[in-house]
């Protein structure tokens, strides 16, 4: 298994529509709302703006992470394709992204947030380092916040 990231493009705007718009990935990411095209289409343009990047697993588009800002911070996303679930495309694109987070963009630490219901995405967050900080209201979902700190995660060797 190869995984390999390259920074998204506008022309993957119809792939990653396909990825947004699957039922596993909206549930938690868009708070289960069918994303129409257009919208697909501006999240990719607002990510062209920041850290993002495609996921490929052996040639094809497994996925997707980014670094969004949030005020000063950035906020780690990622989603896999249902398909692909279960095989360490996830752990592999977070720990990518974080790498390029902390020895790239020299952040002093990385956020998250994961909504309540979603046990996969909390165990991954612990496997990528990130501890859970407190909770918050979202649209749907209340979440957990989760953040790592550039001194922690370079003691830490999951960034291998
Ligand atoms: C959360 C999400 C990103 C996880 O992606 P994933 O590619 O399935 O993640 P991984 O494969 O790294 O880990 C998933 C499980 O597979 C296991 N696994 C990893 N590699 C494996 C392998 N080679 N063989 C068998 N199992 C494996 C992991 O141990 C993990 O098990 P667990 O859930 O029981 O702890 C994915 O489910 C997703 O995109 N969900 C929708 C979007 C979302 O909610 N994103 C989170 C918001 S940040």
């Amino acid at each position: 298994m190869s995984v390999v990231l390259r920074p998204i493009a506008l022309s993957d705007a119809d792939a990653l529509h396909a990825l947004f718009t699957e039922p596993g990935v909206r549930q938690y990411l868009f708070d289960e709302i069918l994303l129409m095209r257009e919208e697909s289409r501006k999240h990719v343009e607002a990510a062209l703006m920041h850290g993002a990047w495609v996921v490929e697993l052996d040639g094809l588009i497994a996925g997707f992470t980014s670094l969004r800002p949030v005020g000063p911070d950035r906020e780690l996303m990622i989603a896999v394709s249902e398909r692909c679930w279960g095989r360490g495309v996830g752990f592999d694109a977070g720990r990518a992204a974080l790498r390029h987070g902390f020895e790239v963009l020299k952040l002093d630490r990385i956020l998250a947030g994961v909504d309540l219901p979603n046990e996969r995405s909390h165990r991954l967050m612990a496997r990528l380092g990130l501890c859970p900080t407190g909770e918050t209201d979202g649209p749907k979902y209340r979440a957990t916040t989760y953040e790592v700190s550039a001194a922690a995660w370079s003691t830490s060797s999951r960034r291998w």
